[in-house]
């Protein structure tokens, strides 16, 4: 079961760096690596993840995947459901996800979540690391979109512990059902706790910045979305991010 082997430091560069060794020395499925503070905690696309140490959750997730790489998508997915899942329960926010997983809360950034897969000889590995903003209030320097916390959206703090292992146990959860049956129910849930549908986002990629509506999951956990023309693109990598809200 997920979280059931933890392994916790006090400080390390990356929690997902050294959870990546950790597979390599064939750690069993479920093992966590947290750490009290990251001296370089990593995002997606090459950006840096900053968190203030002893306040938040930063943890990476050992996974053993034996679904078919069409099926992945639904990975980062659940990841972001399981966090959302959490926050709602513990605090009783109303945490909502923007494709592929950050956990908002009114539009703000309450938690990033970032994917490695690679293969150790013929067994394919994936390590999710889960940055969650719980008791931090302060937040300096220049952030994509502005953060939030537990603590600032709940107005009392949150024992660390306990939001792991609800994400833990809610992640649990959606890891058997995506085992057991693949994407569809991770889609149909993430379906409803998103607010991304019908607005109009602004997508960066290799192929530049362009203005399009989201519509929709594709099977395998891209995102669905229609240009002005009335041109359809699945969108399986690159930077996504919501602009203005549309009718
Ligand atoms: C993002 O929003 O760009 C993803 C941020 C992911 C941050 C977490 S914190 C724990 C784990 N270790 C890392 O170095 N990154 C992830």
């Amino acid at each position: 079961m997920i979280g059931d082997r933890l392994v916790h430091l006090d400080v390390v560069d990356s929690t997902n760096r050294y959870a990546r060794e950790l597979v390599r020395d064939q750690a069993a499925e479920g093992t966590v690596v947290t750490a009290e503070r990251q001296t370089a905690g990593r995002g997606r696309l090459d950006r840096s993840w900053i968190s203030a140490p002893l306040q938040n959750v930063l943890a990476s997730v050992i996974l053993y995947p034996e679904r078919a790489a069409e099926q992945w998508g639904g990975i980062p997915l659940m990841a972001g459901l399981a966090v959302a899942t959490a926050a709602s329960t513990l605090a009783g926010v109303d945490a909502h996800l923007n494709w592929p997983n950050d956990v908002l809360v009114a539009q703000r950034k309450l938690s990033g979540i970032l994917v490695e897969s690679g293969q150790l000889g013929s067994r394919p590995w994936a390590v999710v690391g889960i940055g969650i903003n719980v008791n931090q209030t302060r937040f300096e320097g220049e952030y994509r979109r502005i953060p939030t916390s537990l603590m600032l959206e709940a107005g009392r703090p949150f024992d660390t512990g306990e939001v792991l292992s609800t994400v833990c146990g809610a992640f649990d959860r959606l890891y058997t059902a995506w085992r057991d049956e693949g994407n569809a129910p991770i889609l149909a849930e993430w379906r409803r706790a998103t607010r991304m549908f019908g607005r109009i986002i602004v997508i960066e990629d290799a192929g530049g910045k362009r203005e399009a509506r989201a519509v929709g999951l594709g099977d395998d956990g891209s995102l669905r979305v229609e240009h002005p023309d009335g041109g359809v693109e699945y969108l399986l990598a690159g930077d996504v991010s919501l602009t203005e809200e549309q009718s």
